[in-house]
């Protein structure tokens, strides 16, 4: 099969979350059985860490005759290739979007994805794509503009997060109407604004969401952000499928970025150590028999650290030592920073985005806490399983789908409490802190939860499937 993906982050070049690791290993996955290619927008600030092969595909056809300012954009612009293992990466090289000092939050990013967009659909049309798959909304108009070709191309759309639909007011939009586009937008209109992910829910052979619970929430209200109607409408046609993880780059035994690498066989002696490590580099106090608890996380309302914190000032007396790495709302970064100078030695918190601090965290730390609202499928629960170090999680979305509490501990592979209940978290921190202290127990959950295997096989094969439905449904008229 040809398998073309349309993305805005691709690991290790554009990162923000879990749909750039996802992407990356679902693609390199997939390049094993067939061939596969993804689109990806280039900015300056990338540019000098990528390899090009040196060659050069149009962003669109040469013979193109519009005139908008979106055709023209789209003849100033074109696809640098590069090759990332098997996967053939396309950097959309365009001047709408290259000057972005972030991928995100743009003021006309409504504009520039819709670009990205069209061009995406070009490429996959030029390259022969049999299927096309496209993620969030950011590339949600792909799948509208492949139904619009003559032949049409079958699409899938994954939503990676249902909060974030890129609605916008019609006067912003009112550019789809013309060229390149030619899109009736008042099909896309829910809530009175033009919502790309409402065009892609309608548009695309086959829908998928990113692990199965959160696909039975999202048909619902709340969680469906007001566009669950359409998910029920599409149901037959919509599946949950849980993310995978890059096991060899996600590996305790070879991780070239933590302290030391360790196996199961020698996970306490090696996550001692890191936590040692750990201390020592950042000039922590250093106390290794006290439970360190890790987080990692963008900070928005949906990770739910405002269930987090009344538990930090209820539970002060629990020995629980707490390091955050994160960036985000304000208004949390600035709490963080309070308690980071005031707890006395219980929480430290790195403001900012590294790579290596998150992987040392996940080889220090004893758990590792997600406390989110809700979570589509969240990685960092399947990356502490691989690194020996036992999640504490909600009960949702992908999170309830990923980590399951016993009272066997033979059976246990974290704790799971209820989704915006402080006293939940509480008590979960207490069963916590019970297995810590039963150092036999704790070592046999460790060297448990890394035998895991969260790698991509089972859910590869559900993909190959889906796609398979999608071209046998072929395009929608
Ligand atoms: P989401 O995509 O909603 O942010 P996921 O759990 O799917 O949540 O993925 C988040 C990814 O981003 C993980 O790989 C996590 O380690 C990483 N991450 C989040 N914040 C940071 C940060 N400040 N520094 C480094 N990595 C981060
Ligand atoms: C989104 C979700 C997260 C998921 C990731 C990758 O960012 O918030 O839960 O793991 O996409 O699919």
């Amino acid at each position: 099969m040809r398998i073309f993906h349309s993305t805005t982050e691709f690991f290790p070049y554009i990162k923000v979350g879990g749909l750039s690791d996802m992407i990356a290993s679902l693609s390199q996955y997939q390049a094993k059985k067939h061939e596969v290619h993804v689109a990806v927008p280039l900015l300056e600030s990338i540019r000098p860490k990528i390899q090009f092969s040196g060659e050069v595909f149009p962003a669109v056809d040469p013979k193109d005759s519009g005139h908008s300012d979106a055709s023209r954009a789209l003849h100033d612009s074109k696809f640098l290739h590069t090759k990332e293992g098997n996967v053939n990466l396309y950097f959309f090289d365009s001047p709408v979007i290259r000057n972005y000092q972030r991928i995100y939050a743009n003021h006309d990013e409504c504009y520039s994805f819709a670009v990205f967009s069209a061009a995406s659909t070009f490429l996959a049309r030029y390259l022969n794509a049999d299927v096309v798959h496209a993620h969030d909304w950011h590339t949600a108009l792909v799948p509208v503009l492949c139904n619009s070709l003559d032949p049409k191309i079958p699409t899938v759309f994954t939503i990676h997060n249902m909060a974030y639909q890129g609605d916008h007011p019609f006067w912003m939009t009112s550019f789809l109407r013309m060229d390149p586009f030619f899109i009736d937008i008042e099909k896309l209109a829910n809530l009175e604004k033009v919502n790309y992910m409402k065009g892609a829910l309608m548009y695309s052979q086959e829908i998928t969401t990113v692990s199965p619970g959160y696909r039975d929430e999202i048909m619902n209200e709340p969680e469906g952000f007001h566009l669950s109607w359409l998910l029920r409408q599409r149901q037959d046609s919509f599946t949950g499928v849980l993310n995978g993880i890059n096991v060899s780059e996600w590996n305790p035994r070879t991780d070239k970025k933590i302290y030391v690498n360790y196996d199961d066989t020698m996970v306490d002696e090696g996550k001692k150590e890191n936590k040692l490590k750990l201390y020592q580099e950042y000039g922590l106090y250093v106390d290794l028999e006290r439970p360190l608890v890790g987080m990692i996380s963008r900070l928005t309302f949906q990770k739910g650290f405002e269930t987090f914190l009344p538990s930090f000032y209820q539970k002060h007396y629990l020995p629980y030592y707490y390091i955050m790495l994160g960036t985000g709302e304000p208004h949390l970064e600035s709490i963080f920073l309070h308690e980071s100078h005031h707890s006395n030695q219980r929480l430290y918190f790195y403001k900012g985005f590294d790579e290596y601090l998150a992987r040392k965290i996940e080889a220090a730390a004893d758990f590792f806490l997600m406390p989110s609202l809700f979570e589509p499928c969240g990685l960092n629960q399947m990356y502490s399983h691989a690194y020996g170090t036992i999640p504490i999680v909600s009960r949702v979305g992908g999170l309830k789908d990923s980590v399951h509490e016993s009272s066997d501990y033979a059976y246990l592979t974290g704790f799971v409490f209820e989704p915006g209940q402080h006293h939940s978290l509480n008590y979960a921190l207490e069963r916590a802190l019970t297995l810590y202290y039963n150092k036999e127990a704790l070592s046999m959950v460790r060297k448990n939860i890394m035998k895991i295997n969260w790698g991509w096989e089972n859910s590869e094969a559900k993909y190959e499937k889906i796609y398979l439905r999608a071209i046998q449904k072929g395009p929608k008229g």
